[in-house]
């Protein structure tokens, strides 16, 4: 089965996946994409000699040139792993139901237009939360919804700094996202 990811920025998360796929008997990342000509996912990508492509706002939006590059890749699911544009609808139809994305909050809370990175770690401790999480869900045409397929939570503790919780929230997308990629992949198989 093969992966192609979609980062705009660091992706730490990528790495995570292409390290847990790599010489992986059921899975292989073949595709990195980025928006970003500078996102560091891009050297991340070229240190596992895996293939990147940058594209335009205009091409993801006004042509189908990224989606026919991963029809052309016979790419079977796209994880979005810190992506920060919305998924055009021509490509959620032609990959129904294998788009998933990664979200740092226990979604439905915190999601949605402007929350991502440190804005939701900053609504999170400005409510005085007791616990937040990490969200992994396929994707629809609206920010962070589409339906949920797998949440992890940590507890906040009253001292914790935003660093604390980001690191919190960091470390269990790295454990969690790999694994539900592979029973993902494996459902696919059926
Ligand atoms: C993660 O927190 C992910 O949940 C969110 O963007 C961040 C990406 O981090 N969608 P990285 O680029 O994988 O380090």
């Amino acid at each position: 089965t093969r992966v192609a990811v979609l980062a705009s920025g660091s992706g730490s998360n990528a790495q995570k996946i292409m390290e847990y796929f790599k010489g992986h008997a059921q899975g292989e990342v073949v595709l990195v994409l980025s928006n970003n000509p500078n996102a560091y996912v891009l050297q991340r990508a070229d240190n596992f000699e895996i293939p990147t492509h940058v594209f335009t706002r205009h091409e993801f939006y006004q042509t189908d040139e990224v989606v026919r590059l991963l029809q052309n890749m016979q790419v079977d699911v796209i994880v979005l792993a810190g992506f920060l544009w919305l998924v055009p609808a021509s490509l959620l139809q032609a990959f129904p139901n294998k788009i998933i994305n990664i979200h740092p909050s226990l979604l439905p809370k915190y999601g949605g237009k402007g929350m991502y990175g440190d804005h939701v770690h900053k609504a999170v401790l400005a409510n005085g939360e007791a616990e937040s999480g990490i969200t992994i869900h396929f994707v629809n045409e609206h920010f962070d919804e589409g339906e949920i397929i797998h949440q992890a939570k940590y507890k906040i503790e009253p001292s914790d700094t935003l660093e604390i919780i980001k690191l919190k929230g960091q470390q269990l997308e790295h454990q969690h996202l790999p694994k539900v990629i592979e029973g993902l992949l494996s459902k696919m198989r059926g």
